[in-house]
């Protein structure tokens, strides 16, 4: 037996560190080599634990013997402005964020950057942790029970809700028990239904299609503009409205990108012909993607739909392009004006549809009112899970246009489509829709899909590479089948779950539900540890995801068994939030994955750490099924404020730099506009091409950043037949604010706070004021805060109205109207700023940071979220569910034993990545390009030199690559 580590242990003195405090050792291990300001913190007791109150929440600053113990005295000094504190700590950067060597000298035992690392880790854990504690606010009328408990249990610690009991009028109804208390059992517990019903089998509804989103902001502070209550009214007085500030205005000045050519962009249309010479500038991000961006957006139709089939409501309202303001005073604009911005008064969009706009009532409990749901609520219209739903369907309906071959139900229809082609071609491509397919007229001609809305090139890809994933696990079962027919499988019948599943036995119906099942577990691997961590290039954020999957204990697997354990068991104690607390902070040691999927006699922690200990296992027992599900005592969905911060549009480029790879694949051979290949055009675009030429083009070209002034000209010019408007055209920057608007997400700052984070003061508070005064970024940056402020102007505060309940100032005083300022001075409009303005403005984040701080939050609570309440992912991520070649395909990524990554990338050793593997499998011609290709959502030939370096700098062989010409701008 290996001996445990100090990462072994590092989770379990996390564990109690954020509830109990570090006196005496420390959260980071400090203890042993303590230098002089690491004492003087813990002398101190300077360490943040979890707050008991949500006025009392972290919000990521900490003193400064903190700062400066685990990152010196830059770190330090960096401590000013609003912007979270960790990411100044040792290591937690590019190489030079790396201790001196005269600091590692002086380490007796760990040394600065794992204290650095460690520190953030801790934080990073800490904000979780309140944000489990703080921020969960379900709109199914469960809210009440999570307010005042229910049957002498506190309401963070239920696990189940009537109103997550299937209807009467569901076809299911019966089977999971009627008005008794329901369980799904059987056929229902197999595999994922297509409606996503029966993942939880004691809360049947939940996750499924059609449920309500939740929130994750107090419900008296959604929608801003009804002035639910006196506060919301002081902060943002008559200002804010549906279009107010004008969306359009605030599109076309804060999110245009600047085009020095534009006849050669023309509106992202680019040249006829995909002419080369074409050119849409626009702001690129060196460690990420083109694929990056799409298979974000291949995600998030998996997650939510706020549309139903491609629709809104039926009612066509006006999108702004009326009035902007000058010199602070709103002004009608004229028809210069419109000429000048380039926007549209004529377009319009369909309205959003609204599941519930009664008046909410109102609940007191502790002497404190409540709100038991927003005043508006919204729906989900695809299953909440990730189970891949965008590829297999989510009713009915979806389910219909998803193609299965006749030849092999098993197996996704896909069709000989490039005779000739490359190997990866032989695996085919998906068929298109077909007369009396149930689609919208303006999905004609597109690849049959389950999810078909906003299709391109890029969706397109993602669908077809998981389509031939599907096949070749079917391919890879069956290959097993043929050999050993009366071999056990590993599958079970809950129905019957003592008789033995042999592969002879498997229908092809049961294995395309398998192989669902094992393409959804690799698409959250990919997205977790692969995507996630690209998007977050730095260490601790390696290591943060790595253990959300694996755990940190990924070599060490019977103290990982051992660890699940002590998680699974760990239920409601006296202090419900605090037992939430202890399991999120906990997990981290054994991983989300996984959890539950072992069960062991009840010995104590020792006893678990034992080679010989038998896993007890079993599909008879409802508690083993479900048992690795935690929901802290709020039924899943997600919240209206995620699909905020995924509003990624800035992502995508205008032009996509078409390459081949059997030809000089330096060359850029094409500019083809992603506009070209919208819809059915998409179908044209990928098989004359071909799957592994878009693989190349998008796997080596840059994604846009994410910030102001950079969205795709093509989306702010959008047309779409189905527009009832005299344009056909629509702004989608701007409608991403208006939606926002209708749905109630509050305004940045107050989304900040209620978050835990540090609210801002000033427009100047965006500047990034670690940059050199005259560098020409800090000047681009001085001159959008001019933008920001002359789009949302400002006003003379009022130091009498208090404008928030999410927080208390330092001293103790509420929050008012001055932020700080003095009473009746002129102070920028920050509390208006719409979220997605103000994430986008953030110039200062974490190293490797494609995202910004505010949308960070909203994942750290929300990814995990998603793998701690699906059970598939956690206690039923079993043989019996899965197959044995299943779970070892999730395990390893694809069939045989794990492959390992040449090197130590970062320091690490690491599995070949799962989607690296699935590119092998589904176009085996991309093995060369991908030799030295350690993550697929890295630019492919990137140089990703030493300690997550950032530099847009060759690699061998990509000297010569277009891309790297004109200085790689
Ligand atoms: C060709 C590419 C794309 C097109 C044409 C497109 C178009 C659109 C349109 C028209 C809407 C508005 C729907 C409405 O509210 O009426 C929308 C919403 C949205 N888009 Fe995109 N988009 C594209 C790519 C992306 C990408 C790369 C992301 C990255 C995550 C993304 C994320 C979103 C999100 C989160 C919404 C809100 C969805 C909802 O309300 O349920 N889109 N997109």
């Amino acid at each position: 037996m290996r001996p445990m580590g100090t990462w072994s242990w590092l989770a379990i003195v996390t564990g109690l560190c954020v509830f109990e405090g570090c006196s005496g050792y420390g959260p980071f291990g400090i203890f042993v080599d303590s230098t002089k300001d690491c004492a003087e913190m813990l002398l101190q007791r300077d360490i943040q634990t979890v707050a008991n109150t949500r006025e009392q929440r972290f919000l990521g600053k900490v003193p400064d013997t903190t700062a400066r113990c685990l990152g010196g005295k830059r770190a330090e000094n960096l401590r000013e402005g609003p912007w979270l504190d960790w990411p100044n700590y040792w290591a937690t950067g590019d190489i030079m964020s790396l201790a001196p060597a005269r600091l590692l000298a002086h380490a007796k035992v760990m040394g600065p950057n794992v204290h650095g690392i460690n520190g953030a880790l801790y934080e990073l854990e800490l904000q979780r942790i309140e944000l489990i504690k703080f921020n969960l606010f379900d709109n199914n009328k469960t809210y009440e029970a999570y307010v005042t408990g229910r049957d002498g249990e506190a309401g963070p610690v239920l696990k189940t809700w009537p109103e997550m009991r299937l209807p009467r009028t569901h076809p299911d109804f019966q089977a999971v028990g009627g008005d008794q208390p329901q369980v799904c059992r059987g056929e229902l517990i197999r595999f994922r239904t297509l409606t996503g019903t029966c993942n939880d089998i004691r809360n049947p509804l939940m996750g499924s299609t059609h449920q309500l989103f939740a929130r994750n902001v107090e419900f008296n502070s959604t929608f801003p503009d009804l002035a639910l209550n006196e506060i919301t009214g002081n902060r943002h007085g008559d200002r804010v409205g549906l279009l107010k500030p004008d969306p359009q205005i605030i599109s076309r000045k804060l999110f245009t990108r600047a085009q020095s050519q534009p006849d050669r962009c023309r509106e992202g249309y680019g040249l006829p012909g995909d002419g080369q010479e074409a050119e849409c500038a626009y702001k690129k991000a060196p460690f990420f993607n083109v694929l990056a961006a799409f298979w974000v957006q291949f995600m998030t139709h998996d997650w939510f739909a706020h549309l139903e089939e491609g629709h809104n409501r039926p009612e066509w309202i006006p999108v702004g392009c009326a009035t902007q303001r000058v010199k602070n005073v709103e002004q009608a604009l004229t028809d210069e004006d419109v000429k000048k911005l380039g926007c549209r008064p004529d377009d319009k969009i369909d309205a959003a549809y609204i599941a519930e706009d009664t008046e909410s009532w109102s609940l007191t409990h502790g002497g404190k009112a409540y709100l038991t749901r927003a005043p508006k609520t919204t729906v989900n219209h695809v299953t909440a899970w990730w189970d891949a739903s965008q590829l297999y369907g989510y009713d009915e309906q979806s389910g219909r246009r998803v193609k299965r071959d006749p030849k092999d139900p098993a197996k996704l229809l896909l069709m000989s489509v490039r005779e000739g082609g490359a190997e990866g071609d032989k695996l085919g491509y998906l068929p298109a829709f077909e007369a009396g397919d149930p689609i919208n007229p303006e999905w004609s001609w597109q690849e049959a899909s389950a999810f078909p809305d906003n299709w391109s090139i890029g969706t397109s890809f993602y669908h077809n590479v998981f389509a031939r994933e599907h096949n070749a696990f079917v391919d890879a079962f069956r290959k097993l089948a043929a050999l050993t027919p009366d071999g056990d499988s590993g599958l079970r019948d809950p129905a019957n779950p003592d008789h033995v599943i042999r592969y002879r036995d498997v229908t092809p119906n049961e294995l395309f539900e398998i192989a669902r099942l094992v393409v959804a577990a690799e698409i959250a691997k990919i997205h977790t540890t692969e995507w996630t961590t690209q998007l977050l290039y730095n260490e601790p954020l390696n290591r943060g995801m790595n253990a959300n999957w694996h755990g940190v204990f990924a070599e060490q697997q019977m103290v990982a068994d051992a660890l699940k354990e002590v998680v699974r068991r760990l239920d409601g104690t006296n202090d419900a939030k605090k037992a939430n607390g202890l399991y999120a902070a906990l997990a981290g040691g054994p991983g989300i994955f996984g959890l539950g999927s072992r069960v062991y006699e009840g010995v104590p922690l020792i006893g678990l750490i034992d080679p010989n200990k038998v896993d007890l296992w079993d599909l008879k027992n409802d508690d083993h099924i479900n048992g690795g599900v935690n929901h802290f005592g709020s039924p899943f969905n997600f919240p209206e404020e995620f699909i905020t911060v995924y509003r990624l549009h800035p992502l995508l480029p205008d032009l996509i730099e078409y390459r081949e790879w059997n030809k000089e694949p330096n060359v850029i051979r094409q500019k083809v506009p992603v506009i070209e290949t919208f819809r059915g055009k998409a179908t044209g675009a990928m098989r004359q091409k071909g799957l592994a030429n878009w693989a190349l083009s998008m796997g080596r070209q840059r994604l846009g950043l994410l910030t102001l002034q950079n969205h795709p000209q093509f989306l702010q010019n959008l047309k779409m037949n189905r527009l009832q408007s005299p344009t056909q055209q629509i702004d989608v920057a701007a409608l991403d604010l208006i939606r926002d608007r209708e749905r109630g997400v509050p305004r940045y700052n107050e989304f900040r706070r209620q978050y835990g984070l540090e609210q801002l003061t000033s427009f100047d508070d965006f500047v990034d004021t670690r940059l050199p005064q005259d560098s020409p970024s800090r000047h681009e940056q001085e001159q959008l805060v001019k933008s920001l402020r002359e789009v949302y102007g400002w006003h003379q505060c009022d130091a009498s109205k208090k404008i928030t309940e999410a927080r208390l100032n330092d001293d103790g005083s509420p929050v008012n109207d001055c932020l700080g300022h003095p009473q009746g001075s002129l102070i920028d409009n920050i509390e208006d700023v719409d979220t997605v303005v103000g994430w986008l403005a953030e110039f200062r984040r974490p190293h490797g940071f494609a995202i910004s701080e505010t949308q960070f939050v909203v994942f750290i609570l929300n990814a995990s979220r998603r793998l701690f309440s699906d059970r598939f992912f956690t206690s039923s991520f079993r043989p019996e569910f899965y197959s044995t070649l299943g779970v070892e395909w999730v395990t390893n990524n694809g069939p045989g034993s794990e492959m390992m990554e040449q090197g130590k990338p970062n320091g690490h050793q690491q599995p070949v990545s799962p989607m690296k593997r699935v590119l092998l499998r589904t176009m085996p011609e991309l093995a060369g390009e991908l030799q030295g290709v350690v993550n697929v959502f890295d630019p492919w030939v990137r140089d990703r030199g030493e300690y997550y370096s950032l530099q847009w700098k060759p690699r061998a062989g990509a000297e010569g690559d277009e891309a790297f010409a004109t200085g790689g701008r």
